[in-house]
């Protein structure tokens, strides 16, 4: 009993510490997947850090008129992810 709860702690604590990168990659790879079919990231990296949250709502709703599919979580988990880059641009805007 003892040793199977060291072990649930231990992969606690793993999954905590890999969360920050996991969530990193996922957002490269969505947008790597979802927003780079019409045009360049450039597009995208241009912008980063000049748009606000609400800014970059609109661009990916406007993006979902030229053809996008996305349902809202995921555009809510992108938008994020734009957000995001202006931290951490290296992810997905080398
Ligand atoms: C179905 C095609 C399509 C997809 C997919 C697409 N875009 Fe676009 N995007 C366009 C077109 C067309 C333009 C140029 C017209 C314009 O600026 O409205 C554009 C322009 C842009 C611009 C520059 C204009 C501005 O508002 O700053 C940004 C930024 C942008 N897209 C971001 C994104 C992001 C982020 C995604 C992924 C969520 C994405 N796009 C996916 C078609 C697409």
């Amino acid at each position: 009993m003892k040793k199977q709860l060291t072990s649930i702690v231990v992969a606690g604590a793993f999954l905590l510490t890999a969360a920050p990168l996991l969530a990193g990659q996922d957002c490269s790879e969505i947008l790597e997947k979802n927003c780079t079919s019409c045009h360049y990231k450039n597009r995208i990296c241009q912008k980063v850090g000049k748009k606000t949250k609400r800014a970059w709502k609109n661009t990916t709703k406007r993006m979902l008129r030229y053809g996008l599919k996305l349902d809202k979580s995921e555009l809510n988990k992108i938008t994020d992810c734009l957000v995001a880059l202006e931290e951490n641009p290296g992810q997905f805007c080398k």
